[in-house]
């Protein structure tokens, strides 16, 4: 008997919590602080820190999500050689040759010229001198990067139109010019 009143009293629970909620307004919440977190304004105060601010410092050698790795090679002569020697093109299987042409034709035929044989529009309009026939350098990987990094000479520096991604597209292109 004790345990049919004992069920009865349960399901009678059961049923009084389940058919009091009201599927427009919140329920019982266990651990509010779960599910409504306090939040702080980035250059607000919080105590919890000895500074008093909201905002950190990112820890030492980390990177934001989506920020590019520092490039680590210096606008010398000296970075240049060992990019030249050092640098490889990462893509391997993502390198996309359509996006590659198209990139290169946005930013580098207007001297370089579609074969990368140095006659662009600009040079046939002796706007510039001095753009080399891509096959007549020796060129690497690396070399070709430092150079859309940096510039060499007349040639500007293209790394501020450009991601790392679209970089390495235009280096293969170089070579497919090369090559061909
Ligand atoms: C405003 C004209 C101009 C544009 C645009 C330009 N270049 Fe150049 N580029 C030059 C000149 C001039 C040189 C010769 C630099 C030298 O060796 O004195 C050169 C040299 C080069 C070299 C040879 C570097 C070496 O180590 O000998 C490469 C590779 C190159 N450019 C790639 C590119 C790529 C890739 C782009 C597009 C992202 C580009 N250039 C855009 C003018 C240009």
């Amino acid at each position: 008997m004790k345990k049919v009143i004992k069920n009865i009293v349960l399901l009678a629970m059961v049923v009084v919590f389940t058919s009091c909620s009201d599927k427009r307004t919140r329920s019982v919440q266990y651990m509010p602080d779960m599910y409504v977190p306090v939040s702080y304004e980035t250059y607000g105060e919080n105590a919890m820190y000895e500074n008093g601010m909201a905002s950190r410092i990112p820890a030492e050698g980390t990177l934001a999500r989506g920020a590019e790795f520092p490039y680590d090679y210096e606008n010398t002569q000296e970075g240049y050689e060992l990019a030249k020697a050092n640098l490889k093109n990462p893509l391997d299987s993502l390198i996309d040759p359509k996006r590659g042409k198209a990139l290169y034709g946005i930013y580098c035929t207007s001297c370089h010229g579609d074969k990368g044989a140095g006659q662009g529009e600009l040079v046939k309009r002796e706007k510039f001198l001095g753009v080399p026939n891509y096959k007549d350098r020796d060129l690497t990987d690396g070399n070709i990067y430092h150079v859309i990094m940096y510039g060499k000479n007349l040639m500007g520096s293209h790394s501020s139109q450009l991601t790392e991604e679209e970089r390495w597209q235009i280096v293969a292109h170089v070579h497919e010019l090369r090559n061909n």
